[in-house]
């Protein structure tokens, strides 16, 4: 087999080799059963045993209170910036967007097809490189939305925004879900694209207060109404059967790592790494605030574009892929999300320091 190098790809993202080999015995005959787990009927009994010893365990990692569901969708997060709108915000309305990059944009964009939005803070001065302290929400919300890491920006926040009680929180965890303890009873609404701490593109885990569920818009197509998937266990067409036993592995692989406090040290540990190194360094320094820098994302540049490149040449060709950063932030971005392993981040921060001395 080719030799694995270290992937810092933002998503879909490096995933747990121990799950990798797991799967490949799996895609062949899924335990006994003498049938792949490609080719098993989404109905049948061994299939609902993935399905539900992965909500199971999404349900215990994150201790979910019993009054939410847990649901696999298809789409993408994308899909969410508009089902989110579609069934909770009507026309008169006006739902709160905390704007802290590109894929906050998008989900307002969205939103806007469907009632008022209202920019409850925005960090867009500075090319988002922080988290907004502060916010300022209108007078009843339909909801609130943020998003808790910005993938492109590498900023993070630090905990939930503060907002009214009683709000209807909703959060955009796509690209930090289950990296740290997460208090579900905050959110009214979770959601997250698997491909970067759960599994593979294609599916979307949504956790989902019972009664934000039954407070949805009846009038649209059954596929985009929540109800619709929560009354049957995500189970009214076929879903992404592979998707959802991917993330289920993935859980038990965190729940064999020691859960997600046991996982928070891991990241803090990896990220100090990496961040202890770019604060120290004349050549390369972090592009986001101090106060605001994520655990999964760590956007670098040189300040100047030319060396950047040139460092970005002889990175990858050392066997260090997909850092280049997006190019909204140019330079670099380092994801290393909860399957990125420690020694990857010590040898990249060994070859910055080499890479630093020479130049
Ligand atoms: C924070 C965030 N939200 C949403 C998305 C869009 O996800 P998808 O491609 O699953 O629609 C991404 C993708 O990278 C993301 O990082």
């Amino acid at each position: 087999m080719t030799s694995r190098v270290y992937n810092f790809s933002a998503g879909p993202a490096v995933m747990p080799v121990e799950v990798l080999e797991e799967a490949r015995e799996n895609l062949l005959s899924l335990g006994e059963t003498g049938i792949g787990i490609l080719e098993h009927s989404h109905r049948g009994k061994a299939f609902m045993a993935v399905r539900d010893e992965a909500e199971a365990l999404i349900r215990e990692l994150a201790s979910i209170p019993d009054n939410y569901d847990v649901l696999f969708l298809q789409g993408g997060a994308s899909l969410q910036f508009g089902m989110i709108p579609m069934n909770f915000l009507s026309e008169g309305q006006t739902a709160d967007y905390l704007v802290t990059g590109a894929w906050s944009k998008k989900a307002v964009t969205e939103a806007k097809l469907f009632g008022n939005v209202h920019i409850a803070s925005t960090s867009e001065d500075r090319n988002f490189c922080y988290i907004p302290k502060q916010a300022q929400f209108s007078s009843y919300p339909a909801y609130i939305h943020f998003t808790s890491n910005n993938t492109i920006f590498g900023t993070q926040y630090a905990a939930e925004p503060d907002v009214p009680e009683d709000s209807i929180l909703i959060c955009d965890a796509s690209s930090d879900i289950f990296c740290r303890p997460i208090d579900v009873s905050k959110y009214a609404m979770i959601y997250a694209g698997a491909q970067k701490n759960l599994g593979p593109s294609g599916l979307t885990l949504v956790i989902i207060r019972k009664d934000l569920v039954e407070a949805g818009s009846e009038s649209l197509s059954a596929m985009l109404q929540y109800r619709t998937h929560a009354e049957n266990q995500s189970l009214y067409n076929t879903p992404p059967t592979f998707g959802i036993y991917l993330v289920g592995r993935v859980c038990a692989w965190l729940k064999a790592q020691g859960g997600l406090a046991a996982i928070e040290a891991k990241n803090r540990a990896k990220a100090g790494v990496l961040y202890d190194y770019l604060d120290s360094s004349e050549l390369f320094r972090p592009t986001a605030d101090h106060d605001s820098r994520s655990l999964m994302n760590v956007t670098f540049v040189t300040g100047d574009a030319d060396r950047d490149a040139e460092f970005l040449k002889q990175v990858t060709a050392a066997g260090f892929q997909n850092l280049k950063g997006h190019r909204s932030v140019g330079g670099m971005r380092a994801s290393i999300y909860n399957a990125f392993p420690a020694e990857g981040v010590d040898a990249l921060v060994n070859f910055m320091r080499d890479f630093e001395a020479k130049s």
